[in-house]
């Protein structure tokens, strides 16, 4: 798939744990305009430009319901540049199924990365950037992205799900994380 972003995109800061808008519930959209669509490219090129295979809109301070993903094409396996990009407004899982641990971490927490259970495969409805309302299904690794990402939506942290023993081992770098980012 074709990027959807060009080299003059602008990139925005990605936002670090302790900021207060990562913990909000964000809000729908409901103005699908050229401003939204040009902030729906400047999400892809700061997703790219730190590395990463999703982001939402909080962890750029914008508490919208918005996130982009770039997940590593499956189908064509001698090109390793393709990528499925996807941007997803106001999303809502209908269903999910399955349950599967896998590793993840987080742009807005550096250097932290825990296994974390959630549903195989869910079913998501959600808006376009054009203000079409779409149906996906999705499993694996796409799945496990969409639901982190819808997540920050709602100012859930993968860490929310693990365990107390596990989350009690991660707390001294959790607040040094805090620290830092409030300074
Ligand atoms: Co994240």
């Amino acid at each position: 798939m074709e990027r959807p972003y060009d080299e003059q995109t602008l990139v925005h800061d990605v936002i670090i744990y302790g900021h207060p808008t990562l913990r909000r519930r964000a809000d729908d959209v409901s103005v699908f305009d050229d401003d939204l669509r040009q902030l729906v490219r400047e999400m892809f090129a700061t997703m790219e430009d730190y590395d990463g295979i999703g982001l939402a809109a909080p962890q750029i301070d914008k508490s919208i319901r918005l996130l982009v993903i770039g997940v590593p094409g499956e189908q064509e396996e001698n090109k390793e540049d393709e990528k499925f990009y996807l941007a997803v407004l106001n999303p809502v899982i209908t269903s999910s199924s399955g349950s599967w641990d896998f590793e993840e971490g987080c742009l807005s927490i550096p250097d932290i990365r825990e296994t974390v259970t959630r549903p195989e495969s869910i079913t998501m409805e959600y808006d376009t950037p054009m203000g079409e309302h779409r149906k996906l299904e999705a499993t694996g690794i796409l799945a496990r992205v969409l639901q982190h990402e819808i997540d920050h939506l709602n100012g859930v942290l993968f860490i929310d799900h693990l365990s107390p023993i596990r989350r009690g081992l991660l707390n001294g770098r959790l607040k040094r994380l805090e620290r830092d980012s409030q300074e």
